[in-house]
């Protein structure tokens, strides 16, 4: 498999490469479109946006671990009333597709959500974070939940019926067949795989966490084989495209997650590393240059 051709439909949308920047990493988006040339992403994800503002978790909210990082933001946001009004009318037109994360923890925030943002153009996906592993309730329980998701899914697609929807399923689902039926019921258009699975670590030294909240997501090449074969059993179970991401770094694993059945690939940590790689990776998609 070579990177020449691999300009890909998802959803009803023409995207000029695989790569994408998955919710979080990048934030709004706001620095990175003054800095960057995202012209060759195939999409930019913006950070997961709530019915409320929300601080995040108590500091620290990073580790290390020598072969990825466990983060414990804990989706820390305006609230969607003040990034409609504050920040959203700045980052448009947006230089490539625009897809926005939103989280709720009942079905009807949700809905709310859904039908507010259906009365706002341009933006080109709502992706439903169904899976935070930061929150204590709410959205990584509904991820894991078949009926809970198709309840999610068939209110948020009643308020938001004319783009498409994606839903970011959480690592750790015991039933994935029945969690992908659901949204395949319900009327997902595509599947994002996956948020970040649980991860701790202590000192050694107290015997104590590292992280305020003790555990976090962990993000980074390390989770990549463990990804693929998750997403290799998902591709066998539906034809909904897939945005495959958790461990991508470099144009190989963008041609390895594609070979597990995803069609396009987040780099979430590589991102917050290092923007100006995946932008110049996007751009070797788009031009079929290596
Ligand atoms: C610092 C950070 C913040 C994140 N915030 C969100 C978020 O707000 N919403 C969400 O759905 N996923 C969030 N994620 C998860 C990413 O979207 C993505 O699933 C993950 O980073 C992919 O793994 P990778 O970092 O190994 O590429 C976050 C990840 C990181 C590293």
């Amino acid at each position: 498999m070579d990177m020449a051709g691999l300009t890909v439909a998802v959803a009803g949308l023409d995207v000029v490469s695989p790569v994408i920047i998955p919710a979080g990493p990048g934030g709004f988006g706001t620095e990175l479109r003054e800095r960057y040339d995202l012209t060759a992403l195939g999409a930019f994800t913006a950070k997961t946006i709530t019915p409320h503002a929300r601080i995040g978790n108590p500091p620290p909210r990073l580790v290390d671990t020598g072969f990825g990082l466990i983060n414990s933001i804990g989706l820390q946001n305006p609230g969607i009333v003040a990034f409609l009004d504050t920040v959203y009318p700045t980052l448009l037109p947006f230089p490539t597709h625009l897809f926005l994360s939103i989280a709720g923890e009942t079905v009807n925030e949700f809905e709310d959500m859904a039908r507010t943002l259906a009365g706002v153009e341009g933006f080109d996906l709502l992706e439903l974070n169904l899976s935070c592993p930061n929150v204590e309730a709410s959205c990584g329980v509904i991820g894991a939940n078949p009926q809970a998701v198709h309840d999610v899914v068939v209110a948020v697609r009643r308020a938001f019926p004319d783009r498409p929807v994606a839903a970011k399923l959480p690592f750790e689902v015991p039933d994935v067949a029945g969690v992908v039926r659901a949204c395949e019921q319900a009327g997902v258009d595509v599947l994002a795989l996956f948020n970040c699975p649980h991860a701790a670590r202590f000192d050694v030294a107290t015997g104590k966490p590292f992280l305020a909240r003790v555990t976090g997501g962990f993000s980074g090449p390390a989770l990549k084989p463990l990804t693929l074969a998750k997403i290799l059993a998902v591709r066998s179970l539906t034809h909904l495209p897939i945005i495959g991401m958790g461990g991508a770094w470099t144009a190989d694993d963008v041609l390895e997650f594609r070979c597990a059945g995803a069609d396009l690939v987040g780099m979430g940590l590589h991102t917050l590393q290092d923007p100006a790689e995946v932008c110049t990776i996007a751009h070797e998609f788009a031009t079929g240059s290596s």
